[in-house]
């Protein structure tokens, strides 16, 4: 006979051959009481949840995607025009959109056993590729066609198939500021007394695009170069003070941020793919929120960074400890030119360095994480074009501290990896403006498995996680549609 307490702390006696069997029982029943105590909160938060912001009916408050969607992109160098180009010889049936979420990706609904995964373009009314028109702004008067043949990412069998539809679209003059972008400078560029005049310009272009195309929505997608580093000053504490320093001409407006400040003055959705600050400020939170267009960033995760956070959180859920990670990478594409200014680099080295404290918490695990060293290195090497390869050497640690190392060698494909995000981020993103509950919030963070720097609210620390952030956009789905969420306690199939 053997005393044994449940999870509520109620004491119970039965017969038990050992008091190690007692003590057995003890623990899975405890364990087994928590699981369904967290099983029942989580269905009532999900149901008090849904009860407060999912919709009632889907046409309730996803409205449906109508007419073309307008695609501006400033900066169109390599993954603007390798995605352009992809989504044409999607089109036309001369290749597959892998690697995009939107497209290929499906979405589990209800229980393993319903059998149920329709694919994401199936389950949320996402515009079709057939309704995507595009144009965008460079500094560089080379049209879609010549600027994917400098970029010499895609095979020129498939671009000259594609080469009517991508001759057509030419450059808008850009704005720009050589301090900002020291490695390079172009002919095409806007010219006017302030700022403020430039914005005025863009938020013209905008306007003129929506006619001409004849798109019913536009979403803007940067995918210019790396700007240098600066940090938040008083300027971009609110629209008001940002207003008053694009008339004053103010340098510490980038020229991404007076496209973000346009696009969000028109309602236009921004997401941006480089590092800048650019939508990671005050003001276009403000304008975001204030005129129901979604900002996302920053940063694509392609290569490097995609590798780390799917293969630190393994070491932290394993209790692996990291005593150094080195990354180092070569690439010779413009990007690579362009990182080559300490400038540029230090904007991307901030984003690629946060990635490991977050997913680690060293705050939490100082025998594991405490004194891990990270460092990155970008190489511009010209021979190697748009082919980056990224090196990864990994120092850990197990049992009783024992020492381990792992290498990575990624020779990966820059803008073949970028090309599928941006798709998505641009379907999303239209997705989002078309839905009640998302147009208002401003950031867009269910996007994060998308970036290197993930955007949250101030005083939220971002999920790098890869697989938390997809467990995320997925959630946000099912909740926009009224399914359940997917918690995988999974305790039902054993009832
Ligand atoms: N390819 C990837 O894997 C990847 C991953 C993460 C982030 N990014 C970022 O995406 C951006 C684009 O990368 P890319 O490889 O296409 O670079 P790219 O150099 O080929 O293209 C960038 C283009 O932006 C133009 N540009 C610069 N400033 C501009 C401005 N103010 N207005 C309009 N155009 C401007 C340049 O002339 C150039 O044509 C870069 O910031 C890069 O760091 C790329």
């Amino acid at each position: 006979m053997a005393d044994w307490w449940d999870a509520n702390g109620r004491r119970h006696r039965k017969q038990f051959a050992t008091s190690a069997a007692a003590r057995e029982h003890e623990h899975r029943e405890t364990a087994l009481a928590h699981a369904e105590r967290a099983s029942r909160e989580m269905k009532l938060a999900a149901r008090t949840s849904s009860a407060k912001r999912a919709p009632k009916t889907e046409s309730a408050t996803i409205e449906p995607a109508k007419g073309k969607l307008g695609v501006m992109i400033p900066g169109m160098g390599a993954v603007a025009t390798t995605f352009v180009a992809g989504v044409e010889a999607i089109r036309k049936g001369l290749a597959k959109p892998i690697g995009s979420l939107t497209q290929m990706g499906t979405i589990r609904l209800g229980k393993r056993t319903d059998g149920r995964s329709p694919k994401v373009k199936e389950f949320v009314p996402l515009a079709g590729l057939d309704d995507l028109v595009f144009t965008g702004w460079d500094i560089f008067e080379d049209n879609m066609y010549e600027a994917a043949t400098n970029a010499g990412v895609l095979d020129y069998r498939l671009l000259e198939q594609l080469k009517p539809f991508m001759s057509s679209i030419k450059p808008r003059a850009a704005v720009f500021d050589h301090n900002y972008v020291k490695k390079i400078d172009g002919p095409n560029v806007k010219k006017g007394k302030t700022k403020m005049d430039l914005a005025e310009q863009l938020r013209d272009d905008m306007r003129d695009f929506k006619k001409t195309s004849g798109a019913s929505r536009l979403v803007t997608m940067w995918c210019g170069s790396t700007e240098s580093y600066i940090e938040p000053t008083a300027a971009h504490q609110s629209v008001k003070s940002f207003e008053k320093a694009l008339r004053e001409n103010d340098e510490m407006i980038a020229p991404s941020m007076i496209y973000a400040y346009a696009s969000l003055m028109e309602g236009v959705p921004f997401a941006n793919g480089a590092p800048n600050l650019t939508v990671d400020l005050p003001v276009m939170l403000e304008l975001s929120r204030k005129n129901e267009a979604p900002i996302c960033g920053k940063d694509f995760k392609t290569g490097q960074t995609l590798m780390k956070t799917v293969l630190a959180p393994a070491f932290k859920a394993r209790l692996l400890g990291l005593s150094g990670w080195y990354s180092t990478n070569i690439l010779g594409n413009r990007d690579g030119e362009v990182l080559d200014d300490p400038g540029s680099f230090k904007t991307k080295e901030e984003s690629k360095l946060g990635v490991l404290e977050h997913i680690l918490q060293p705050g939490l695990y100082p025998e594991l994480y405490g004194n891990m060293y990270h460092k990155v290195r970008i190489n511009y090497y010209p021979p190697r074009g748009d082919n980056k390869e990224g090196w990864d050497n990994i120092d850990i640690f197990g049992w009783l501290g024992y020492p381990m190392q792992i290498k990575v060698d990624f020779l990966c494909r820059d803008s073949i990896l970028a090309a599928p995000i941006v798709l998505d981020l641009v379907l999303f993103l239209d997705l989002a403006k078309r839905t009640s509950e998302l147009c208002g919030l401003g950031i867009q963070e269910w996007l994060s498995f998308y970036f290197k720097s993930p955007m949250t609210v101030p005083g939220l620390y971002p999920e790098h996680d890869l697989f938390i952030q997809l467990m995320k956009l997925k959630n946000t789905l099912r909740h926009l549609k009224g399914e359940e969420l997917i918690t995988h306690l999974g305790l039902e199939y054993y009832d």
